[in-house]
């Protein structure tokens, strides 16, 4: 729901949206291979190879997850791990994933039960990384604490208008 807000807030502004269900593709887990530091592409076919020029090319890119034993879930987690290739790409074999573009933005949503200043640490932590290598240097976060029940996001003042309001304001 936040990201569809999100969206709906960046389509107002005109821009051109996608939204990538990772439970509609078939992603597998990283083997530690590391074939990819030689070549900067992972062996492994399956839909992350759609999935990685998405990743590297839009201008802003959203990643959702609610939290998991104080992470992300295994999905998009699997997705990330994935993202070792990207990783040798720069660290490795010194690529600027960028192509030229700049100011490219990371925004991580998401949600927990709980609601303390631990909540969201190890999701924080795996997403900085992760935009990081992606190079995505301008970074925002929207994050509600207290959310278990469906519908809780609703019911939380503001919530969801904040996540229109950021699509709306960052791509405008
Ligand atoms: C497997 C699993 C692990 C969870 N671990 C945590 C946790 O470590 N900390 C927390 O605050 N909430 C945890 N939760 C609660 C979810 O983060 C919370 O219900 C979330 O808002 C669900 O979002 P959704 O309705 O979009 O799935 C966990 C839920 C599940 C299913």
């Amino acid at each position: 729901m936040l990201l569809d807000e999100f969206l709906r807030g960046a389509k107002g502004a005109g821009v051109k949206t996608e939204k990538v269900a990772l439970r509609d593709l078939n992603i597998k887990h990283c083997t530690s291979c590391s074939k990819c530091f030689k070549t900067g592409r992972c062996v492994i076919k399956d839909d992350m190879r759609a999935l990685y020029p998405k990743l590297v090319k839009a201008d802003i890119l959203v990643v959702t997850s609610p939290v998991a034993f104080s992470g992300i879930f295994s999905r998009p987690k699997t997705m990330i791990d994935r993202c070792q290739a990207l990783w040798a790409r720069r660290h490795i074999l010194g690529k600027d994933l960028r192509g030229g573009r700049r100011n490219m933005i990371g925004v991580f949503i998401s949600t927990g039960g709980s609601n303390s200043k631990m909540t969201f640490r190890g999701s924080i932590d795996t997403m900085t990384t992760f935009f990081n290598t992606l190079q995505r240097a301008r970074k925002y976060r929207l994050l509600f604490g207290s959310i278990d029940k469906k519908g809780d996001i609703k019911r939380l003042k503001g919530a969801l208008m904040s996540a229109y309001k950021l699509g709306k304001r960052i791509t405008g």
